[in-house]
Order: C-alpha cells, then sequence, then structure tokens
C-alpha cells in the first residue's frame, strides 16, 4: 500500500519524519510531493497511491480520476473545502480531516495578528490594548475555544456566536453567547472569524452585518477568504476609517485592499495559521493513524463525506 503525503506547503520536516514512521510501522510505503506548482505533478503521483494525505491542496474530480488506486483522502487539519466531497463519493474514496490537531496553531496567529494591528502595525505611533476590549468570536469549534482560551489571559471580555454550538458549552468556558450574528457584530470591538467555508457561509461577511461594528473595531480572519463579501468589506473601510481588517488568508483583491488601506490593512503572504511544528506534528500524524487503521481495520472515525 502506498501512502502520498501531496502538500504544496510542506509539512515541518519532523512531521514528515513522524507520518514516514507510523506508515512504515504498519508495513506500508511512504511517497512525497512537495511544493508542487503544476497540477499535472499531482496527477502523476497520486496514480499508483491507495491513500493521500493533504493540506489545503485541491483534490477534484479530474485528481481523484488520476488516482485509480485510492480509497481514501485525509485532510491534515480542519476544512475540507478543498476537496470535491461528491465527487469522492461516487469514486469510492472515504475523505476525513483531522479536526482540533492545528487549532491551537490558528488560535496563538489570531493574537498575533490582534496585537500587530492595535500597536498600528508597529509604525511607532500610540496603539491600544486588548485588556478589557469586547471580543467576539465568529463560530466556536475547536480554533474559537482555543481563542477564547488565549483570551482570557490578556483579560477580554468574551462573546462568541454560533449556529450549531449550544450557549450551555460556551457559558461553561466563561464566554457569553449571543444569539445572532448581528449582535455579535454590534456588540464586539474585535471579531476574529471562524466558521467554514460553506455554501451558506460564503460571502455572508457584508457590509451590513459589519456596519454596526463599534467605533475603532478591528476584524480578524484566520477562517477562509470566501467568507468574506470583499466589494462589501471595501465599501465598509471607504465609510469607516476607524476599523481595520488583518487576515492569514489573502483576498482576492489585496492589491486594492493595499492601495486604499494602507495602515489598516493587513494579509500574511502565505496562510501561516498552521504552519508550526506542532500542528504539523499533531495533523500530520493523526492523519497517518486515520488512514492506517482504515485501511487495516475499516475505521471509519472522521469521516466527513457519505
Ligand atoms: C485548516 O483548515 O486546517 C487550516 O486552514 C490550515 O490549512 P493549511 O494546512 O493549508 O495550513
Amino acid at each position: 500500500m502506498k501512502v502520498l503525503v501531496a502538500t504544496e506547503k510542506p509539512f515541518a520536516k519532523v512531521a514528515v519524519d513522524g507520518i514516514r514512521k507510523e506508515v512504515e510501522a504498519a508495513g506500508m510505503e511512504l511517497a512525497l510531493l512537495e511544493k508542487y506548482t503544476e497540477k499535472q505533478q499531482l496527477l502523476a503521483a497520486v496514480a499508483d497511491a491507495d491513500a493521500l494525505i493533504i493540506r489545503s491542496d485541491k483534490v477534484d474530480a479530474e485528481v481523484l480520476a488520476a488516482a485509480r488506486n485510492l480509497k481514501i483522502v485525509v485532510r491534515a487539519g480542519a476544512g475540507y473545502d478543498n476537496v470535491d466531497l461528491e465527487a469522492a463519493t461516487a469514486a469510492g474514496v472515504c475523505v476525513m480531516n483531522t479536526p482540533g490537531q492545528n487549532s491551537n496553531a490558528v488560535a496563538e496567529l489570531v493574537f498575533g495578528l490582534l496585537v500587530f494591528a492595535v500597536r498600528n502595525f508597529y509604525n511607532g505611533t500610540s496603539g491600544t490594548e486588548l485588556k478589557g476590549k469586547k471580543l467576539g468570536i465568529h463560530a466556536y469549534g475547536n480554533v474559537g475555544r482555543n481563542v477564547a482560551r488565549v483570551a482570557k489571559g490578556f483579560g477580554m471580555d468574551i462573546y462568541a456566536y454560533d449556529a450549531f454550538c449550544p450557549a450551555e458549552a460556551m457559558e461553561k468556558d466563561g464566554v457569553k453567547a449571543l444569539s445572532s450574528a448581528k449582535e455579535l457584530y454590534a456588540t464586539c470591538d474585535v471579531v476574529s472569524l471562524h466558521i467554514p467555508a460553506t455554501a451558506e457561509t460564503k460571502q455572508s461577511i457584508n457590509e451590513a452585518l459589519l456596519a454596526d461594528m463599534p467605533k475603532g473595531a478591528v476584524l480578524v480572519n484566520t477562517a477562509r477568504k470566501e467568507v468574506i463579501d470583499e466589494p462589501g468589506l471595501v465599501r465598509f473601510m471607504e465609510a469607516r476609517p476607524d476599523v481595520k481588517y488583518v487576515t492569514d488568508i489573502m483576498p482576492g483583491n489585496h492589491d486594492e485592499m493595499m492601495e486604499k488601506f494602507a495602515g489598516r490593512y493587513f494579509s500574511t503572504p502565505k496562510k501561516m495559521g498552521a504552519q508550526t511544528a506542532e500542528a504539523n506534528i499533531n495533523a500530520g500524524i493523526a492523519a497517518a493513524r486515520q488512514i492506517v487503521g482504515f485501511l487495516l481495520n475499516g475505521d471509519e472515525k472522521f469521516r466527513v463525506n457519505k
């Protein structure tokens, strides 16, 4: 059995070593395709793979068709919007993610971006502090919970809105549960996005939702660029010279944002949230173990397609 790790943005070496150990201990072979630049390279590499470990790498119907032996794809991470689930199901391929394994890394980056933003991108002028400010966590999943934990250390007043998570689960963490996204944005000085990119959430962060944010508000996005209505965000920031947007996922309109909002907009050049040795080890090894469990024992825990 051959397990292919196909990562356009590679894991830390120590994580690859850990994955190799798991795979070889199960009597399987590991193949690596890192930093590939053409889809063709992925199509060629998957041809004889029985299992595939990916990150944000796109697995569409064409990739699945080229992978004639493929039985399982594990997205080493949380969001699986990069995998065509229907095509995978049609091809008889199991798709899994590794929930929670990289969430602390993403949560820590939220605060890296926030401190950078409220200190005016370290330009030498007086900024503000996070202590005592109202933090709104939009979606209370694994990353949201870690953000709440770190926010307590900063002395923030923590709120959250999640359409699916019960209020009691938030309240027991000392987080005030709000009943709508509208209320979250109207209440909080800082909103941190943790919603997945789905048909319902794409472009859902729009001008109407953002309009009521308090003076000096900061929106931080370590989730997905697709959830932002980019023209709406531009209109909001044009109307509100007091607000800032910091993101770990470069928007489609990055050049326009740079030009119009210098000093209150920042994007990392490449998504860095999960890019730590620890997160790579946690997610990579979990992915390898899930593959071994599935191929040897039929274990389907963490399966996300039908
Ligand atoms: C995730 O969904 O797990 C994060 O967005 C991390 O993505 P990455 O593995 O491409 O860094």
